[in-house]
């Protein structure tokens, strides 16, 4: 796990998953990138485990293949070019141990393409269907840049509706630092 000062948002999500993901799981990193945190998550669920990344981008899944194989795990993970507000066709409910939203653009890519209001919410929906009971997700949320604040004002605008008899939600703020500071969001279905 990577343990860098100071800490920032990826860093904590990084921790609450490593705090709760245990060998032989099944987890979905929805927004695969880089492959950096389905990396992370393949090495969480071990040998017996299965990891599923989504991105959007072909770019995106040729990238997190590349270092999922040569990292030695790709036959841990399946990699797909698809939209998360689909992720409902790729597993079922009840069935999923710990999801990984990092939202935004690809680092080092093209800053235009990035998650949008819309879709991401639609994809929280599906993802809290997913977990199971015991289950945990993360959100990286990103603004103020090329994405502006839509994204942001509409995750945290529907995330206070979950039911709270099935799901805990908490948001993080780092209240003694400036600007736009990513915002961590932890989920547990806890029914
Ligand atoms: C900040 S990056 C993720 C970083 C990645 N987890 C890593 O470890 O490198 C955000 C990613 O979300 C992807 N993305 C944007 N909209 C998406 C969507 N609707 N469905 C799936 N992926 C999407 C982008 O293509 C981009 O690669």
């Amino acid at each position: 796990m990577e343990n860098k000062f100071p800490l920032n948002t990826l860093g904590l999500s990084h921790q609450f998953m490593a705090a709760h993901i245990r060998e032989g799981a099944f987890c979905i990193d929805a927004t695969a990138g880089k492959g950096r945190d389905a990396l992370f998550l393949c090495r969480l669920v071990g040998e017996s485990g299965r990891v599923l990344a989504l991105d959007i981008q072909a770019d995106a899944v040729a990238q997190t293949t590349a270092l999922l194989t040569a990292e030695g795990v790709a036959h841990r993970a399946q990699v797909v070019q698809a939209c998360h507000s689909r992720l409902g066709d790729y597993a079922a409910p009840g069935t999923v141990d710990g999801i990984m939203f990092n939202f935004g653009w690809l680092p080092g890519g093209d800053h235009t393409t990035f998650s949008h209001a819309a879709t991401s919410v639609a994809a929280v929906r599906a993802a809290l269907d997913l977990l199971k009971v015991g289950g945990v997700m993360t959100l990286c949320l990103y603004y103020g840049r090329e994405n502006g604040t839509a994204e942001r004002d509409a995750l945290l605008a529907f995330l206070p509706t979950v039911d709270s008899r099935c799901y805990t939600v908490i948001r993080g703020d780092f209240i003694n630092r400036t600007g736009d500071v990513p915002i961590p969001v932890f989920v547990i279905r806890e029914a």
